[in-house]
Formats: C-alpha cells, sequence, structure tokens
C-alpha cells in the first residue's frame, strides 16, 4: 500500500490513491471547499480556461526551472502553502511535507495549526522554512507564537487574513468532523473501514504517546486535536493595525496571505509588506469567491516590483504553475497537491507530486519555447476567448 503512489502519474492519481487510504471525513476535510465547492471547481476550472501561445524553433535543450524568492534561490517557483492538521493523513505528516519540500529544494510554510513544534521543522528543512500565524483576539497569544519563531530562527511570517469566521464546511459536520472530533457512529464504520490508516496513522499515535497536540499554540492552549473546543485563532477583529503592529515586531519577511484585489495588495505594500499571497484559501472559505488567478494581472499591475506576488488555490499541474508566472506571480503555492501525495504516500508521496509538478513545468516551457521562468511573460497567454 505505501509503494502505489509509484503508479501516480499525476496528481489526480494521488487524489485517488488518498481517497482510498484515508477515512472519509479525514479525506472530505483535505479535498472539498465549503457549501456547494463553488469556488473550488472554479479554481480548477480558471487554470484551464486559460491558453498558452508557444513559440516554435527556439532551442530549448537547456532547461533551468531554478527561480529567487525573497532573495533564496529555489529548485521550481513553488511553495508548499500552510494546511493545518496534516498530521492525521500520515504519521507524523507535517514533518514529511516539510522534508519532501527540502529535498525538492523549495520552502514549506507550518501552519498555526500545526501539531509538530516549530523547532523540528526548523531541523528538517535546515531552515528553510516559513511559518503563518492567524491572530487570536488577545493577541498577545500570536505574539508568543512568533516570537518563538523568530527565536528559533524563521525568517518568512505569513499572515493568514481570509478567516474572519469559521466557514460554513458543511460536509465536515456531517461526517462528524469537529472540533472538537467526536467518534460518532458514522464516524466509526468509517475509520474501521480504513483498517490501515487506524492502525498506522491512529495506532501509532496511541502507542507514541496519545492524540496529537497543537504543538505550537501558547501555553495553556495545546490542547489534544480531539479535545475540548479549541479557541482557533482566527480573530474577527484583524485590521491593517495589525499589520502594522507585525511589521513592527517582525524585522524578517513578512507576507500577508488571503488577498483579492488590487485595492488590497496596494494597501498591503503601503503597510510594508515583503510579500502578498493571492489566495481564496483554496475554495474553502467564501463558496462564492473569484478565483485567485483571475485578479492576478491586475494586481501585479498595482504593485511595484518591491512586493513579491505569489499565487494559491488550484494549482493540480506544472502547466498551471507556468501560467500564473506568466500572469505576473513570483511564485505559487500548494495546498491539496502536496496533501494528496501524503495522504498517497508519506514523504514518499509528497516527493513524487512535487516531482511531478516539475516535471510537468519543465516539460510546458520546452514546449512554448522557453529555457526558462526568466523568459515566461504575458507574451505568452493567449487572448481570452481564444
Ligand atoms: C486541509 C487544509 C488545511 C489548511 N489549513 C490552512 C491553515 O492552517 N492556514 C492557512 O493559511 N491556510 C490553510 N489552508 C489553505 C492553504 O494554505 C492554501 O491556501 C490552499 O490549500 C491553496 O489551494 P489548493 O489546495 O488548491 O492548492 C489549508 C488548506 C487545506 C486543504
Amino acid at each position: 500500500m505505501a509503494n502505489t503512489h509509484r503508479h501516480a502519474y499525476n496528481i489526480h492519481d494521488l487524489r485517488t490513491l488518498a481517497r482510498r487510504r484515508l477515512p472519509r471525513g479525514v479525506f472530505d476535510f483535505i479535498d472539498r471547499g465549503t457549501e456547494d465547492d463553488v469556488a473550488l471547481a472554479n479554481n480548477l476550472d480558471s487554470y484551464r480556461r486559460i491558453k498558452l501561445r508557444p513559440s516554435q524553433l527556439v532551442d530549448v535543450s537547456k532547461r533551468d526551472l531554478r527561480r529567487a524568492v525573497f532573495g533564496n534561490t529555489q529548485s521550481m517557483p513553488l511553495i508548499i502553502g500552510p494546511t493545518g492538521i496534516a498530521d492525521i493523513l500520515w504519521y507524523q505528516g507535517e514533518l514529511a511535507l516539510a522534508m519532501a519540500a527540502t529535498r525538492a529544494g523549495v520552502p514549506f510554510t507550518l501552519s498555526t495549526s500545526a501539531t509538530t513544534p516549530i523547532e523540528a521543522i526548523f531541523d528538517a528543512t535546515q531552515g528553510a522554512m516559513w511559518i503563518q500565524t492567524y491572530l487570536w483576539e488577545e493577541r498577545r497569544h500570536s505574539y508568543a507564537v512568533i516570537e518563538r519563531a523568530r527565536a528559533v530562527g524563521v525568517k518568512t511570517l505569513m499572515l493568514t487574513v481570509d478567516t474572519a469566521v469559521m466557514p460554513n464546511r458543511e460536509f465536515n459536520a456531517r461526517n462528524g468532523f469537529v472540533n472538537p472530533f467526536r467518534l460518532t457512529p458514522r464516524m466509526t464504520c468509517d475509520v474501521l473501514r480504513h483498517p490501515g490508516w487506524l492502525a498506522g496513522v491512529m495506532g501509532r499515535y496511541l502507542f507514541d504517546g496519545g492524540i496529537p497536540r497543537y504543538a505550537n499554540y501558547p501555553q495553556g492552549m495545546n490542547a489534544r486535536i480531539t479535545g475540548a473546543p479549541v479557541r482557533l485563532a482566527n480573530a474577527a477583529s484583524v485590521t491593517w493595525a495589525d499589520v502594522d503592529a507585525l511589521r513592527e515586531r517582525w524585522p524578517h519577511t513578512l507576507i500577508v496571505k488571503g488577498l483579492m484585489s488590487a485595492a488590497d495588495a496596494e494597501a498591503a505594500e503601503r503597510h510594508g509588506v515583503d510579500g502578498i499571497v493571492l489566495s481564496n484559501h483554496g475554495g474553502r472559505n467564501l463558496d462564492s469567491a473569484m478565483a485567485p488567478i483571475d485578479v492576478l494581472p491586475e494586481v501585479r499591475a498595482a504593485l511595484s516590483k518591491r512586493v513579491t506576488l505569489l499565487v494559491d488555490s488550484g494549482i493540480r499541474r506544472g502547466s498551471d504553475v507556468v501560467k500564473a508566472i506568466a500572469l505576473g506571480a513570483d511564485a505559487v503555492m500548494v495546498g491539496k497537491a502536496a496533501l494528496y501525495g501524503l495522504g498517497a504516500g508519506g514523504e514518499a508521496g509528497v516527493s513524487r507530486a512535487l516531482e511531478m509538478l516539475r516535471d510537468e513545468m519543465d516539460r510546458t516551457l520546452a514546449l512554448v519555447g522557453r529555457c526558462s521562468f526568466n523568459e515566461v511573460d504575458a507574451t505568452l497567454i493567449a487572448r481570452p476567448g481564444l
């Protein structure tokens, strides 16, 4: 079972393998969007609608996928984005994501809701990690986490701002996948039908000292993920004043994730951030959200080159990455593509996902007559409607 990812040819195949291995509640938690999954589907459709205009008779025999992001050269323009409680997909899944990213030469972003300590991820990535945070109503809790990350040596902080309230993920409630987890009869049947996951993930945790806890929440809040309801760190009161406060506290790279308009991107630049992630949270929050790739050109036009522009939500193919760079992104982030790999085969599955995306980027570059991402720009994009 652990090697089935070898028979996967693309991210979609990894998704199919992950669906087989994981209990329904766990799979839906990573795979679905929110409400009617409209934003989720539109994220994918938006990439499909964009067509490329190749140049022929160009010598593309020497290709180079490397890209500098915030001054660091990566093997390709991709970052693994923050995804909470990935440890339920695979035993020590967050470490697996981090190690696969590091082996592939790209950064890994640790979520606030991680169950692996910042220090362990920092060691596993040899420092090539970013950290994501939300803000608790009492800001001092978040500042404590941020201070801990700074002391460890983390150099890139990402503030997620698109989750003012908990999204309406009805499927999670239906599956009994709620905070805290309750073992409903339906969930018990679901889990028993997946003995490999039960023994290989939950069994190992129980053997190892218990159900994972939020490892980086402030003292007194690091509850078990199955414990009492946790006060999640997404305050509805977050404003630009919070961005200013973080800017003052954080001397290194500061990114705001979850913007979706040129006006907000301009404001972010005025407030001194170093980078922006255009994101609709993979379609998991506002079901009527537009696709980030569709607002990318106007946001790029509104920003100076000082601000690094990242985009996520809907990347499933290397050609999607080429499209995002052509429309003005400096790099992309992936959430589900890496999680499908993790759910299918742990660290090897994540490595497989990254390798597939890399091969597809390389092949797409060759087929459109470009040798590197430096040669990728809007001339590659066909007029809408073609
Ligand atoms: C299971 C799961 C958990 C997530 N948890 C977080 C999180 O804790 N913080 C955050 O900023 N984004 C979170 N996200 C959103 C991702 O960082 C990213 O924006 C999104 O997955 C990108 O879309 P994609 O999945 O189509 O690549 C999560 C996404 C998934 C699928």
